[in-house]
């Protein structure tokens, strides 16, 4: 642990060994000499001034400290600091932070510290710095008003200040309240030699650009004003022009608006203008003394800035009226009452307008209402005070100092100690002195010195200082703590010091000598109404804000309550204040009293660790636990710590608390169980536990995030996925919308086609475009009908031979009508067909065989067609000689005829009878009626014919055949289309083969292995008669003419 590794003496005082006041101071010194100057006792933070800026504050400090507990860094205010707001944010539990100590102590250095370290560790975001930034602005305004130069501390507030900053739950600022005490407001007219008014006075002067101080009617000079010490116009290392621009800025920052500043700079002027204000001896017509202004200049010009007749504020100045229920009566005051009054004036302004400031200021940074809000109150308040020459002031602020020991005493040494016995826990009571008869004898209500002094205040009668403390000395002749002369004489003591009109109180932290003078004055704090109604009667709005009470309307003859009992309600409440918030105690040490570093005077430190209790303290805090608490809030606090008691608990608190212990298994000389709280030994313990309780939370809010986690996703993916079902089946319906739209709307179209295209089919007739095809198609009908109507009845004859046909009427007819020339003529034909009998049908075969060889080739075709085939020529039927010649088997004879044999050689002809049958050609000698050559109608090869009209023709052998050798025959008919015919039939019939018929005038005749050639001549006559003639050329050829 920190506190105790590379210590300088002992980080903590509780360490302290022996524990002596000896041990005590020179451990502060060691370690102030080490520059080590913030020293705890427990959580009670001692902090002695160093006198110098020491490295060890700043971002970086702040970031280590804000990071760690109490004591595992070294001693340092930022500890502490963090501490409080820690406890604040997260406990949820209201702190102040106390700070004592005498005036150079610290004190105010210690509350920048602690508010800047708040500043700079708390929310962050745009309002919220800009609240910080008006927090902390608020210190250079209110010191540059409420501090002053002292003999003992270049910068002491004279004034006492409470600060609650206020913030909202997640430890984010949100504003706060200053309540200031009793300013120090004597000091504007009167300083003590080497001291200073107020540090505004001179910062105003230094600061301003000559332009502002000519509209104050100001001179830079300090010299030239009565209320600033002459001999002390500045101090070393306080830049007094700086400032004031930085006094400025502040003041813009926090909200002031320009007129404001004027304003405020306006009166501040005023206060330095009044001291100069001087008042001279006059007398009165009754030869009573009065006082007049000296010089008219100066008044004249407070009056022009103030927008007040100067007359009218001299009167205010020199004179009095005393209000009575029945009349007011004008009195005029001497120089030194005017003096007094001007004074006053000074003063009431002052500490007015500082009251005005700081309300202004709250103004400013105060929170609304109903939010609900953390505070965190931070306490300086001026230091306890011996001065050589003591009065209401230091009397006041040692009462507040006094008060604020006692919540010391309340809530460390007494209440600590009576918790130990309240709850049953073992303990040796530690001796401290209660101050509590002190701060009775003060604020007793009825016999207290406050209450006694209020009491001379409203006392009618004659009433003076002296009178007030005689009373004091017959009251409290008897009191410890009280002692004067008159209370030393009763005891016969001898005591130079004691002056005749002085009480002295034995304070917590010291004897003090108080010199009655003016207490009663002081007191009373009474402004002359002529003055209050002055000021309210002038224009200028702030001045005139400032003294309410002047308004003749507002104007009450009831007093005012006194300095004192203000003073005390306001301790009273502070005090409430601070008994309702966790404190936190800084105790400031001044270690010299010549603001000096690296000094340290052990007997003025001593003084000030005797009468703040320190040795005290470290007892008490050795003795004692460093941390208590019921058994309901830690169990609340430390159950997640347990499974038995996480994160359900069912049994008794203090049951609970047990077994959370025991499950951490703390050592058992660190924990007492009392009554209603346990109590934890050292602050280690309780460190553990927070780190313990720090660890768990990370790991519980680990676990909520992870099921929040899955818990939002799952939510979202369902969502996700509805959304998508949704989203698919909206799309496929649309889809399926669409298509069927589609299909639908085809249908449509395709239904409305067809029904307009029968509609239009069933229409079509109708339509006036049809009507010329219909009238058409009619009129083609009826001439079709008529033309063929005509054609039945004018049919040319069913004669095939008859090829007449009636015209077409029309062109258009033409092709139906050849094509029905065509059926008609086929028709007739095959009718003519069917009456054939079958041997007419074979002659018309033989006509049409012969038409097929000779049609065209020969000129003797056309007239053998009319002419029936008769193929008997030679009445075959009556001669039996020839009818055996024919050979039975061979059936009827197809051809006979006489033929003419041509001799091959020499070109005579001798006649033959031919016999055509089935099989066989016969050649026949007619006069020997026997036949001559038989040839096989298998070995004819060909035959030969002439074109012209003749008989002539050539039957060819194959040369293989047995007549072949004989050679081809030459021969003349007189029917040779007929037997040719009949030939080439009988050919077909008996081979198969189409005999080769050739129509030539040039053949060749084989005869007796050699040929003739034969060649046929057109005579004269072109062979019609029938006669022909051979002629013999050479011996291979044979002319024919026919
Ligand atoms: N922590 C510190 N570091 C450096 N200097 C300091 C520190 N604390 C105090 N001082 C010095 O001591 C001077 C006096 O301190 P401060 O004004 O806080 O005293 P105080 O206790 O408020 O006195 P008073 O009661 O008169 O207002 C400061 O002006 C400063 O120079
Ligand atoms: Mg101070």
């Amino acid at each position: 642990m920190t506190l105790l590794e590379g210590a300088v003496g002992v980080e903590d005082l509780v360490l302290l060994e022996p524990l002596e006041e000896e041990s005590l101071l020179k451990t502060l010194q060691l370690r102030y000499e080490k520059k080590e100057i913030y020293t705890y006792i427990g959580n009670v933070l001692i902090s002695v001034n160093p006198y110098q800026q020491l490295p060890i504050y700043g971002p970086e400090f702040i970031a280590k400290y804000r990071d760690y507990t109490f004591y595992e860094l070294k001693s340092h205010i930022y500890a502490l600091a963090n501490m409080a707001y820690q406890s604040l944010r997260d406990r949820d539990r209201d702190q102040c932070i106390l700070i004592t100590g005498e005036s150079g102590a610290g004190k105010t250095e210690a509350s920048k510290l602690v508010m800047s370290y708040v500043a700079a560790v708390c929310g962050k975001g745009e309002q919220v710095n800009s609240v910080k930034e008006q927090l902390l602005q608020s210190n250079p305004v209110l010191e540059a008003f409420g501090n002053a130069k002292t003999i003992r501390n270049n910068n002491s507030s004279r004034f006492g200040k409470y600060m609650d900053i206020e913030f909202d739950f997640k430890g984010s600022p949100l504003g706060g309240v200053i309540t200031n005490y009793l300013l120090e407001k004597s000091r504007v007219v009167k300083q003590l030699g080497g001291e200073r008014n107020f540090h505004i006075f001179y910062q105003l002067l230094a600061g301003a650009d000559a332009h502002l101080l000519k509209a104050l009617k100001l001179e830079r000079d300090t010299s030239g004003y009565a209320f600033l010490n002459q001999k002390v116009s500045r101090v070393d290392g306080m830049d007094d022009a700086s400032n004031f621009k930085a006094v400025q800025s502040a003041m813009t920052v926090i909200g002031f608006s320009e007129e404001e500043i004027q304003q405020v700079l306006e009166v501040t002027a005023l206060v330095l203008k009044l001291g100069n204000v001087e008042l001279a001896d006059e007398f009165q017509a009754n030869g009573t003394s009065a006082s007049g202004i000296r010089d008219g200049r100066g008044i004249q010009e407070i009056g022009e800035m103030i927008g007040l007749n100067s007359e009218e504020l001299e009167k205010a100045l020199c004179s009095r009226t005393m209000k009575t229920a029945k009349e007011n009566v004008v009195t005029a005051l001497n120089v030194i009452q005017a003096q007094y009054a001007r004074d006053a004036l000074a003063k009431n302004i002052y500490s007015r307008l500082f009251n005005w400031i700081v309300n202004r200021i709250n103004e400013s940074i105060k929170v609304g209402t109903g939010e609900k809000k953390k505070v965190m109150g931070v306490l300086d308040i001026y230091g306890f005070e011996i001065l050589e020459d003591n009065s209401f002031e230091q009397f006041v602020i040692n009462y507040c100092n006094e008060k604020l020991q006692q919540v010391f005493i309340e809530m460390t040494l007494k209440e600590e100690q009576e918790e130990y016995e309240r709850e049953g826990i073992p303990w040796t009571k530690v001796d401290y002195f209660d101050n509590g008869i002190i701060c009775n004898l003060i604020e007793h209500n009825q016999q207290g010195i406050l209450a006694m002094l209020d009491e001379e205040c409203l006392r009618p009668g004659v009433v003076s200082d002296t009178t007030f403390l005689a009373k004091l000395n017959q009251l409290f002749s008897k009191h410890n703590h009280y002692e004067s002369k008159v209370t030393q004489n009763a005891q016969h003591q001898y005591d130079h010091t004691m002056g005749l009109s002085s009480f002295r109180i034995c304070h917590y932290a010291g004897k003090v000598t108080y010199n009655v003078n003016s207490f009663i004055d002081k007191n009373n704090d009474l402004l002359f109404w002529d003055l209050s109604q002055a000021m309210w009667k002038a224009r200028h709005p702030l001045l005139r804000s400032l003294f309410p009470e002047g308004d003749p309307k507002q104007a009450s003859l009831k007093r005012p309550p006194t300095a004192g009992a203000q003073f005390k309600s306001s301790v009273a409440i502070l005090m409430k204040n601070l008994y309702s918030k966790n404190p936190n105690y800084i105790r400031c040490i001044k270690p010299n009293e010549h603001q000096q570093q690296g000094q340290f005077s052990s007997e003025l430190v001593a003084v000030q660790t005797r009468y703040l209790g320190l040795l005290e303290n470290v007892r008490v805090r050795r003795a004692g636990y460093a941390y208590r608490q019921r058994y309901g809030p830690f169990l609340e606090r430390y159950r997640l710590l347990s499974r038995s008691t996480w994160p359900r608990w069912n049994g008794g608190d203090r049951e609970g608390v047990k077994k959370v212990v025991e499950e951490l298994s703390l050592s058992s000389e660190e924990l007492v169980f009392g009554k209603t709280k346990i109590f934890i030994r050292s602050p280690s313990t309780l460190f553990h536990l927070e780190e313990q309780r720090r660890l768990r939370l990370q790991q519980l809010a680990t676990l909520i995030q992870k099921t929040y986690r899955g818990w939002r996703c799952r939510t979202h993916y369902q969502l996700m996925r509805k959304s998508q079902i949704v989203i698919s089946a909206w799309f496929r319906g649309n889809a399926q919308k669409k298509r069927y739209g589609k299909i639908k709307a085809s249908a449509l179209l395709i239904q409305a086609f067809v029904r307009g295209w029968k509609a239009r089919k069933d229409y079509r007739k109708y339509f006036r475009s049809g009507a010329a095809l219909t009238l058409a198609n009619f009129i083609y009908k009826s001439i079709t009908q008529k033309f063929l109507l005509g054609l039945k009845n004018s049919l040319p004859s069913t004669n095939i031979l008859d090829k007449t046909w009636p015209a077409a009427p029309y062109r258009c007819f033409h092709t139906a009508n050849q094509e029905l020339r065509q059926l008609f003529y086929h028709w007739k034909c095959k009718k003519f067909r069917d009456q054939l009998s079958p041997k007419q049908v074979e002659i018309l075969r033989e006509k049409l065989c012969a038409s097929e060889l000779f049609k065209g080739k020969k000129a003797s075709y056309p007239q053998s067609v009319p002419i029936p085939f008769r193929a008997d020529y030679i009445g075959l039927q009556g001669n039996p000689k020839l009818q055996k010649l024919k050979g039975g088997a061979e059936g009827p004879v197809l051809m006979a005829e006489t033929v003419k044999k041509v001799n091959r050689g020499n070109g005579k002809t001798s006649s033959r009878i031919l016999l055509l049958t089935k099989g066989h050609v016969i050649l026949i000698d007619t006069k020997k009626s026997q036949a001559k050559t038989v040839i096989g109608l298998d070995s004819v090869s060909g035959m030969s014919v002439t074109s012209f009209k003749d008989g002539l023709f050539s039957l060819h052998m194959s040369e293989i055949s047995s007549v072949g050798s004989k050679g081809d025959f030459l021969l003349v008919s007189e029917h040779v289309i007929e037997l040719l015919t009949k030939m080439y039939r009988a050919v077909l019939d008996a081979t198969q083969k189409q005999l080769p018929v050739t129509v030539t005038e040039n053949f060749s005749v084989r005869f007796k292995e050699s040929s003739v050639a034969v060649k046929v001549i057109q005579g004269p006559e072109g062979g019609r008669n029938g006669k022909l003639s051979f002629k013999k050329k050479g011996s291979r050829g044979l002319e024919v003419t026919v």
